[in-house]
């Protein structure tokens, strides 16, 4: 039998990988710390009617996509698809609108859908989000969007497309939905086969299809702009001055819709990377949902938000902008005996905020000089009984193999010199 291995479209992160992963989420922690965020982080698990209820029970992730299963007592549970109803659930749970009347929340973790696995599109993946609940003004859009911007170009991602649009408020969906039906109906001979299931029940979605006979049968389809209230269209004019006012490049799309039914009025993407990720290139997906709290039971609140997946992200981004390494020291003995002279050394730079490794094994030098050169510090402090005793260990640089005697008490202030 071959070994066992992660589930289908779930992966490791391996240790390799991490210096990628923690340049993003320290990024994306500073980027949120700026504009006056707060972490929160809900459970993985929440129960089944909370995502058919907030995401819509037409959309693929609820019709198709979640790993659901009943627990022991019975009660339907799903593994969440998505941070945003979640973090509504909370909100509503703890009353978090009687402490602050606007919120603003960001959140990082994995979250399951089971897609057809592909470059940049797994069943675990990691999102990093914000949400902002209690601000319904243009201005409120207006900051998402740009906070959303600023965080791709810190990453160092170039390339890239800012999308937006108005699906306007919950009665102008319905209505163009109508026109929709009515529309792809002259057209069913053309459609895929999720498409032709999508008519009835979801036909937005089939505006964001991939088929290329379905983006060929959409070029016709009624614009939703048509439908739209002129209130929410002002909001719409106001929000597109306030990004030029912030030197924020945008596309109005006015056919961008989104995979989730939640949203009203403003929507965004961030698109890049089109050579690399494909289908996959929505690298930033969020806006408005301010009829969701209602819809779960809260008071209504306009409320707005983003989330990025993280190994999107990573894919485009350059090795060269992960920071190097901690600081990295291996400390050892010459002997056995050494032991103690050695542990008190590692205790001190650790102390100073070094990495520090030590050898376990009882050894000769030699092995241990064969562990330090494996280990990728860039020095070894070697101290032997001899060194103990003149208050002094064996610097050894070990790509020049250069050595010189440090005094114990200068060792820590020599290897700041030194990184
Ligand atoms: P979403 O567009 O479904 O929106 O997902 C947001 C981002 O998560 C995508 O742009 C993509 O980067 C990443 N993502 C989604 N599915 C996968 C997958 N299978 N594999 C890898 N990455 C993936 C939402 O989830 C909304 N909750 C966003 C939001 C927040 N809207 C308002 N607030």
């Amino acid at each position: 039998m071959t070994g066992l291995q992660c589930v289908k479209g779930m992966h490791d992160i391996l240790p390799t990988d991490m210096p990628g992963w923690h340049f993003v989420e320290q990024s994306f922690k500073e980027l949120m710390s700026q504009y006056a965020y707060r972490e929160i982080r809900t459970p993985v698990l929440e129960p089944l009617e909370l995502f058919v209820r907030g995401i819509g029970d037409a959309t693929d992730i609820v019709e198709k996509e979640m790993y659901t299963f009943a627990d022991k007592g019975g009660v339907d549970l799903a593994l969440r698809p998505e941070g945003t109803a979640s973090i509504v659930r909370a909100y509503i749970q703890h009353g978090l609108d009687r402490q602050n009347s606007i919120n603003k929340l960001f959140y990082i973790g994995p979250m399951f859908r089971r897609e057809r696995p592909a470059r940049g599109r797994f069943r675990q993946f990691y999102q990093a989000g914000a949400e902002l609940i209690g601000a319904g003004e243009p201005a409120a859009d207006a900051e998402m969007i740009e906070m959303a911007v600023r965080f791709v170009q810190r990453l160092g991602i170039s390339d890239t497309a800012v999308l937006i649009n108005t699906l306007g408020d919950a009665d102008t969906r319905k209505s163009y939905r109508d026109a929709l039906r009515s529309y792809f109906r002259h057209q069913a001979d053309r459609l895929c086969q999720d498409c032709i299931r999508r008519l009835e029940n979801n036909p937005l979605r089939i505006l964001d299809c991939k088929v290329t006979a379905c983006i060929e049968a959409c070029k016709e389809a009624p614009l939703l702009h048509e439908h739209v209230s002129p209130t929410a269209m002002d909001h719409f004019s106001a929000l597109q001055q306030k990004l030029s006012l912030l030197n924020v490049d945008f596309k109005v799309q006015p056919r961008l819709v989104r995979g989730l039914d939640y949203y009203t009025r403003t929507i965004f993407e961030i698109q890049g990377g089109v050579d690399t990720l494909g289908a996959q290139s929505t690298i930033v997906g969020g806006g408005r949902y301010d009829g969701l709290i209602a819809q779960l039971g809260g008071k209504p609140t306009p409320t707005i938000g983003f989330a990025f997946g993280i190994e999107r992200l990573l894919l485009l981004l350059k090795e060269d902008r992960f920071p190097p390494e901690t600081r990295k020291i291996f400390v050892t003995g010459a002997g056995d005996d050494d032991y103690c002279h050695m542990v008190t050394i590692a205790s001190m730079l650790r102390d100073a905020g070094f990495t520090v490794e030590t050898p376990y094994a009882s050894g000769s030098l030699r092995s241990h000089m064969k562990r330090a050169a494996r280990s990728g510090a860039r020095f070894t402090a070697i101290v032997g009984e001899e060194e103990w005793q003149t208050g002094c260990v064996v610097l050894r640089d070990m790509q020049t193999g250069e050595q010189e005697a440090v005094a114990i008490e200068q060792l820590a202030g020599k290897m700041m010199e030194k990184q």
